[in-house]
């Protein structure tokens, strides 16, 4: 059994992808680690496949659009690790339209999953740390897409520039209470969400065979290649240590090269 003194930490989205690999690392860093995501099932295989490892894992239902679940979900993590020491706010949807078809629901279905969703992670685990007198760290997720609108990309790229602001208005407002809040924002990662895209962008006829997408989108990384989950979870462990305790109100790009700041 790992030391139970570094308490929790909740992921949203951590059932598969970027969560799931950032889940496993923490885990294997000692932390106990929540699996929190709207499906469930997969959550529950996850947190099971953690704890066969050694690891300290579990899983709850959460919509991160839905407070009350993330509420619940903050309890589970403090009953089962002691208390909350960070959340990394992960979950996130991408539903391509072109600009000029962009819909209300996809604008609302975005933006409530990938900003209000992040908000909602941000006050309810924070609102813990401060009620157990513990500082804590805030990660959130969010992409290069926080930093240049596409045309193809409308409410996403906007929900996610959200996410950098929720990021630095979260350190502004929390650092007094020993709170770090930070993002990182990856390029393009192999993952379903990626493997949706490609078949969402072919859709529109924006490309016309499989992974001519992911083609373009790799001609403009200097490093040369794409990425996979494993290539952001060391800078999640970072953001989530006391090496990263003088940094709040920061965006990582983990992006290859592609956005240079
Ligand atoms: N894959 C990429 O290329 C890429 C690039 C930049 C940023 N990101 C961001 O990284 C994060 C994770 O992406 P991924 O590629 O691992 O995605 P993914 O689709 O592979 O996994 C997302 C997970 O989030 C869960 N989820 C979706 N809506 C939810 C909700 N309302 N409440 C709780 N859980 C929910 C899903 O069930 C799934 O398990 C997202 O925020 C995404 O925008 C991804």
């Amino acid at each position: 059994m790992k030391s139970e003194s570094l308490g929790g930490v909740m992921i949203t989205g951590a059932a598969c992808g970027i969560g799931l690999a950032i889940a496993q690392e923490l885990a294997l860093g000692g932390y106990g680690v929540v699996i929190a995501d709207l499906d469930d099932a997969a959550g529950a295989r996850a947190a099971t496949e953690i704890r066969a490892k050694g690891g300290r894992a579990l899983n709850c239902a959460v919509d991160v659009s839905d407070r009350s679940s993330v509420a619940a979900s903050v309890r589970a993590c403090e009953d089962a690790f002691g208390f909350i020491h960070a959340i990394v706010n992960n979950a996130g949807i991408c539903r391509p339209q072109p600009f000029l078809d962009t819909t209300d629901e996809n604008w609302d279905r975005t933006i409530k999953i990938n900003g209000l969703g992040v908000l909602i992670g941000m006050q309810e685990a924070a609102k813990a740390m401060i009620a157990a007198g513990r500082k804590g760290k805030i990660v959130n997720t969010a992409s290069v897409a926080s930093r240049s609108g596409d045309a193809e990309w409308v409410s996403y790229c906007a929900s996610k520039a959200a996410v950098v602001s929720l990021t630095q208005a979260g350190a502004k407002a929390l650092g007094k209470h020993g709170i770090n809040v930070n993002a990182f924002a990856p390029g393009l990662v192999q993952t379903d969400l990626w493997a949706r895209t490609d078949k969402d962008l072919m859709n529109l006829g924006v490309t016309s065979r499989p992974g001519e997408a992911m083609e373009n989108f790799s001609k403009k990384i200097p490093l040369g290649r794409t990425s996979t989950p494993k290539d952001v979870v060391g800078t999640v462990a970072f953001l989530i240590s006391p090496a990263s305790d003088y940094m709040t109100g920061q965006c990582l790009m983990i992006d290859g090269g592609v956005i240079m700041q």
